[in-house]
């Protein structure tokens, strides 16, 4: 008898096993790899049970060194567990691999990032930019009325998929939001061993003070996304990490009329705004930037501006116990940091910042960001 109950059992499935055709969980059927972003691995895989498929998200193996990479992935599903919103990447499940790595498995998105579409069709006309803009402003209300701030908004955490009703554009990748009632990611000090972001796309006050969690680096990033959809480049540009944070801090943008005199003056003036250096002068919300967007787009837009006005208005949940993380972990081959695995994490690391703060832009970085780097430069030798 008990032979038989053995012959059902899933075959142990470890991190370094997954590939093609291999069961995750019992569950899970992996078909094939998908992408290999700044940290994880994503598989397309299948549920044979209830034939629907999914994507399944593991820290690449080479990260699971680091004590904190399977946490963080953890800390992304609470998060992603807390959206309602059809902009946001579902989340279906978590758990853990034989060896204690943890695995997502999220909504499968069949459609293209941002990136790879931007590469593709080089500039994208300013209606349908807009169009995707209020669909990620959808997202960041909700992200906004819970305390999320994602901070890391780019062309390639948004994916354009294809849903039952049309083409629509989904948030993904909560791996460094800010979420204070998600006990993993309030008390992380992002930047010390993660990137910190990815330059392009990194607000001033994100660059000079790494723990910055204030919603409007969102609006900054949203600015910085729609430059580029419009124009087919980044307003801030450099042959480095270091100079394009530079640049960030201290320079104007490029002219967006300039690279696009077609455009609708408008409009560019919007993307300036969420370009401001203070955030200030900024948009106070994303309802405030939906609001100004919304004329530049289709009708969809227009009937996604009171879902994020009433979304944002929304009241936070109250007295919520923060999710916690430390649930007990298996056996596993998460160990000791390596050098090599804390440099592989993320895009900008301290030693990047260390080398702005030398510029003369980077006088303008401030005292947290010099605590940092001493903490990290004493755990580091
Ligand atoms: N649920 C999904 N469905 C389809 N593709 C996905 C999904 N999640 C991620 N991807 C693809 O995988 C890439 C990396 O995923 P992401 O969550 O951003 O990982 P990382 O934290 O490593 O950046 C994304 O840029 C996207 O192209
Ligand atoms: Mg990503």
């Amino acid at each position: 008898m008990q032979q038989s109950s053995l012959a059902f059992a899933a075959p142990r499935v470890g991190s370094r096993d997954l590939r093609e055709g291999v069961l995750v969980a019992g569950k899970y059927r992996i078909e094939k790899l998908i992408a290999r972003g700044g940290m994880g691995l994503v598989f397309r895989a299948s549920q044979p049970m209830i034939a629907r498929s999914v994507a399944l998200k593991v820290v690449r193996p080479e990260l699971l060194a680091h004590p904190d990479a399977a946490e963080k992935l953890l800390t992304e599903a609470c998060v992603l567990s807390r959206f309602q919103n059809d902009h946001v990447c579902r989340i279906f499940d978590a758990g853990r691999l034989e060896d204690g790595a943890p695995y997502l498995v999220l909504e499968y998105l069949d459609g293209t990032d941002l990136r790879v579409l931007l590469n593709r069709e080089k500039r994208i006309e300013p209606a349908r930019a807009v169009d995707w803009m209020m669909s990620l402003l959808e997202a960041l209300a909700e992200a906004h009325s819970l305390g999320i701030v994602h901070r890391d908004v780019k062309p390639e955490n948004l994916v354009l998929a294809r849903t039952p009703s049309g083409d629509s554009v989904k948030l993904l990748d909560f791996g460094i939001c800010s979420a204070p009632n998600v006990k993993g990611a309030s008390e992380r000090k992002f930047g010390e061993d993660y990137g910190i972001g990815s330059p392009h796309y990194m607000a001033p006050e994100q660059i000079s003070s790494p723990d910055a969690s204030d919603h409007r680096i969102d609006i900054w990033s949203v600015g910085v996304v729609l430059f580029e959809l419009l124009s087919g480049e980044p307003p801030f540009e450099g042959d480095s990490a270091m100079s394009i944070c530079a640049q960030v801090l201290a320079r104007e943008p490029i002219s967006l009329t300039q690279l696009v005199p077609t455009l609708p003056a408008g409009l560019a003036q919007i993307v300036n705004r969420c370009l401001s250096k203070e955030p200030d002068k900024r948009y106070a919300d994303v309802a405030e930037l939906a609001a100004a967007l919304a004329p530049y787009g289709s009708v969809a837009a227009r009937e996604a501006l009171p879902r994020i006005h009433r979304t944002l208005s929304s009241a936070p949940p109250r007295n919520e116990e923060p999710a916690d993380l430390t649930e007990p972990t298996p056996p596993s081959t998460v160990g000791p940091a390596s050098r090599r695995a804390r440099s592989a994490l993320g895009d900008v690391s301290a030693a990047v910042m260390a080398s702005v703060l030398n510029t003369r832009a980077g006088a303008a970085v401030q005292k947290p960001l010099a605590r940092l780097l001493t903490s990290n430069r004493k755990e580091t030798s």
